[in-house]
């Protein structure tokens, strides 16, 4: 793992956040209801933003990144369950979630599928997928410097792939892709898939 990771994460990401971020987090994480499992909630960013949760349960395997969120928790409204855990071996029963968040994270997952299988498995039928996250670029250039970066970027960046094709495992994973909106010519997006039986 990086080191410098979870202490400069929140200070790394700001002029992000304040530029457009916060505003996708938000437009995406309102659309949660019901019981929702938030994968990999880092330092807690999207916990402010939800207005239609029940409660939240929310998987992080990093101590020291659910450490900072602790002053979050506090603040949010909405009851918030947090577990030490990750997103390719989820602590739950099977059908217990009807909305899954996940931001900037699947990029991360070192066995995407897996965590693909296990959110499945753990959602209601009808239950909501929602993701924002970095991805490959379609613009082959670009798609092929993501990948030449990667190997330093993953040693940098506590595992992150820049060229991870998540709208594609998405999409192959059984899951029904509704809706899918794209930002900074497709460097991220939102996306918002079900899962049927
Ligand atoms: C870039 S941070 C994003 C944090 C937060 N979701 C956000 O939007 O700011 C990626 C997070 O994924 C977590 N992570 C890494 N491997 C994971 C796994 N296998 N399952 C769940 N989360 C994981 C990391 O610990 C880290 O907190």
């Amino acid at each position: 793992m990086a080191g410098w990771f979870p202490h400069l994460y929140d200070t790394a990401m700001q002029p992000l956040e304040k530029m457009r971020f916060e505003q996708i987090r938000s437009g995406l994480v309102r659309k949660a209801e019901g019981r929702v499992l938030e994968i990999g909630f880092g330092t807690g960013a999207n916990f402010r933003f939800y207005r239609n949760a029940e409660r939240i349960d929310a998987i992080e395997p990093n101590p020291v990144m659910s450490k900072k969120a602790i002053k979050r928790i506090k603040k949010t409204g909405t009851p918030i369950a947090t577990y030490q855990a990750t997103a390719e071996e989820l602590p739950f029963a099977d059908d217990s979630f009807d909305t899954v968040v996940a931001t900037l994270v699947f990029c991360t997952i070192p066995d995407p599928e897996q965590a693909l299988r296990e959110i499945q498995r753990v959602s209601k039928p009808g239950a909501r997928i929602l993701m924002f996250e970095h991805v490959l670029m379609d613009q082959k250039v670009l798609g092929k410097t993501q990948a030449a970066l990667t190997p330093l970027w993953k040693k940098l960046c506590d595992g992150c792939h820049l060229d991870r094709d998540t709208l594609w495992l998405v999409a192959n994973s059984g899951l029904e892709v509704d809706k899918v909106t794209s930002y900074y010519k497709g460097l991220f997006l939102t996306i918002e898939s079900r899962y049927v039986q």
